[in-house]
């Protein structure tokens, strides 16, 4: 074969290498290739997950989130993923709503289909220890375990759970038919790894370490029209998290997550952005705004505003603490 042949072939072969990579490329992240093919968009943004209504006007109210121009927002499976930046850090924002379903799918779509570098959520919880964290706080956990996750044992089954009923009942602790239920470990799957069983899911080190030093000296908002929290509201760093799709305002069962997992918080979302990022690779970090303690007398609506705002701050100063990572084309 002559020289030429020979080059042709590896110039073919090349192209072809190069067809196939790049449509497998736009097949797992459409507009990342859209965007970057032409560098309108070379750099990574920030994905930002917050789950309620209330967390949204916390970002709106701070007027630091300014939508894009052109593109403001793209909708899919009935979710709004907003564009723009915050405080000038490039970001995607979208709202999930609460439960597992919900905010696992809202943070996948957002990995999936956007050029994503990583993920940033605050929402809202409940502490389980007055003594650590009251409302208006805001807890940077250093890991979150899926807690409503159980194998309901038969009545009087000899290997029994941890979660003993009849230890509740009242006026006096005896038998109960409810048994016993054990909290169970959830499948991790990911890329370059076997999926294993895991329980505790560890927030991004990296991240975590950068948010202690960038938050240690966060002023927290006080008051909001005419509510004030009666102290001075803090953060409050590597305490666990314990995330159930069911919404925890029973004392007893807060004192047990407490005593049984060493969770100083309570919510329905935190777990499943930790799973479903960690099964994308990509890194994390998770700041709750405490809104009210498990079986305390309800917070009103302006401390569980003061709590969404705070997380809110937790989050804007972090994420304008990161450097927009460049992609190679600029
Ligand atoms: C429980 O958590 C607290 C704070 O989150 C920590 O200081 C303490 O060491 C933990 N205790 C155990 C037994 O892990």
């Amino acid at each position: 074969m002559s020289r030429i042949n020979l080059a042709a072939l590896l110039v073919v072969g090349l192209l072809m290498v190069t067809a196939k990579q790049s449509t497998q490329m736009s097949l797992r992240n459409p507009t990342a290739e859209i965007e970057t093919s032409n560098c309108k968009v070379a750099f990574l943004r920030l994905g930002l997950v917050l789950t309620s209504d209330n967390n949204e006007k916390a970002l709106m109210d701070s007027g630091l989130f300014e939508p894009d121009s052109e593109n403001p927002h793209v909708d899919i499976a009935g979710r709004r993923f907003h564009v723009g930046t915050l405080n000038k850090t490039p970001i995607m924002y979208v709202k999930s709503g609460t439960h597992s379903v919900n905010v696992a799918t809202a943070v996948q779509t957002l990995l999936l289909k956007f050029p994503i570098s990583g993920i940033i959520f605050f929402g809202s919880s409940g502490s389980l220890d007055e003594d650590m964290l009251v409302p208006g706080d805001v807890a940077v956990p250093k890991a979150v375990a899926f807690t409503g996750v159980w194998e309901w044992k038969k009545f009087r089954s000899e290997n029994k759970g941890k979660l003993v009923f009849g230890d509740f009942n009242y006026p006096e602790n005896g038998e109960n038919l409810l048994g016993t239920a054990e909290h169970q470990k959830i499948d991790l799957f990911s890329s370059s790894e076997e999926s294993k069983e895991v329980f505790w899911l560890p927030i991004s080190s990296s991240w975590f370490e950068a948010a202690t030093e960038e938050l240690k000296d966060l002023k927290l908002k006080k008051c909001h029209s005419g509510t004030c929290l009666p102290g001075t509201p803090k953060v409050v760093f590597g305490s666990k998290a314990s995330t159930s799709d069911f919404y925890v305002k029973n004392k007893a069962y807060g004192d047990f997550l407490l005593e049984k997992f060493n969770a100083s918080t309570t919510d329905s979302a935190s777990a499943s952005v930790a799973l479903t990022t960690l099964s994308n690779e990509k890194i994390f970090v998770v700041f709750q705004g405490v809104s009210n303690v498990a079986g305390g007398k309800s917070s009103n609506s302006g401390t569980k505003y003061i709590a969404s705002y705070n997380a809110f701050l937790a989050a804007t100063k972090f994420i304008n603490s990161i450097p927009t990572p460049r992609l190679a084309c600029e």
